[in-house]
């Protein structure tokens, strides 16, 4: 058995070297399991077979990111270091119907329920303050894993409003730069939440977010993790077009309209580009109220249709 873990390091080293595994920790915090199969398990990473060598099923580590909770509960965001903040206490009751459709619980099955679009009419609206406040609400869930995706790949955002540095992801795997999902795939210290990044800059990003090769990347996603619910920050519908084609893919969308700013009308544009989306979902962001008296946290009325 020794011998095993051996080779395994050993392997381990080789691939670290030719700058298969990204992050020189990575297999530090990964657990490596000895099976009675006298093969290598890693549970909760994926085993890429290109790299599987005769009964040694070799990882591709997906790296691990640390998050500042408490920075960014100040910051306004859902941490579990501060359950029963008001922004907590608010996406509470936002993720119940979302959470409820994505596994089937919801009043009829919705095709794709776990696949979630956060998006808006316009710019600035809230969106990936939103996408990232609802990930990290559910994830802090006791039974739902979740994948936040920034897609919003001409204007990314999700790593720095979580203080993270840019890092590999989307764009390099709709190039074809990178051809594994799990090795750009970020892991973070809340163990149900992993961050897919929207990658490396490219001058066609909003093309490829449209392109067939996105089409079939969502599908692997679907298929790959039916168990988890992902949620796709993107970019506002009535600014770009492939929002409008992303949205195509989703079988829940969240539409962030900004209190007080948004137009009726561009809200009416948004809603009907969207039209064919099986459950439409309505947070009205920075809403005044009584208690903060200004700019703030999310109104609690929303639109629910199906
Ligand atoms: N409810 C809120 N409470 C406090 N700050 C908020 C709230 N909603 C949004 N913000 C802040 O407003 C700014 C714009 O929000 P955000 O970046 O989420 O919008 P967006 O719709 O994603 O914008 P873009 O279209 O540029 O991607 C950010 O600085 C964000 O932190
Ligand atoms: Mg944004």
């Amino acid at each position: 058995m020794s011998s095993l873990i051996e080779q395994a390091t050993r392997r381990l080293e080789q691939l670290r070297q030719a700058g298969v595994i990204l992050n020189t920790s990575a297999s530090e915090d990964s657990k490596i399991y000895i099976s009675n199969k006298s093969n290598i398990d890693i549970p909760s990473t994926v085993l890429d077979d290109r790299i599987s060598e005769k009964n040694i099923k070799l990882p591709t580590f997906s790296r691990k990111v640390e998050l500042d909770l408490d920075a960014l509960a100040v910051a306004g965001i859902v941490s579990p270091n501060a359950p029963r903040s008001q922004i907590a206490d608010q996406y509470r009751v936002i993720k119940r119907p979302l959470i409820s459709n994505a596994m089937g619980k919801g009043p009829s099955p919705i095709e794709n329920g776990n696949l979630i679009m956060v998006t808006s009419a316009l710019a600035g609206e809230g969106k990936s303050f939103s996408a990232i406040n609802l990930a990290m609400s559910i994830a802090t869930e006791l039974d739902n894993t979740v994948m936040l995706v920034d897609a919003d790949v001409a204007r990314p955002s999700v790593l720095r409003m979580l203080g993270l540095p840019a890092s590999p992801g989307l764009l390099d795997l709709l190039v074809g730069d990178v051809d594994d999902l799990s090795s750009v795939l970020l892991r973070t210290n809340i163990d149900k939440l992993t961050l897919l990044p929207s990658g490396t800059p490219h001058l066609r990003a909003t093309e490829l977010l449209a392109s067939d090769a996105m089409s079939q990347l969502i599908r692997n996603i679907a298929d790959r993790y039916s168990d988890r619910i992902i949620i796709f920050d993107s970019p506002p519908l009535l600014l770009t077009t492939e929002s409008r084609v992303l949205a195509t893919h989703m079988g829940q969308i969240v539409m962030v309209v900004h209190a007080e700013k948004t137009l009726q009308i561009d809200i009416q544009h948004a809603l009907s580009s969207i039209e064919a989306c099986p459950v439409k979902l309505m947070v009205l962001n920075q809403a005044k109220n009584g208690v903060q008296g200004g700019y703030g946290g999310y109104g609690y009325g929303y639109g629910y249709e199906q």
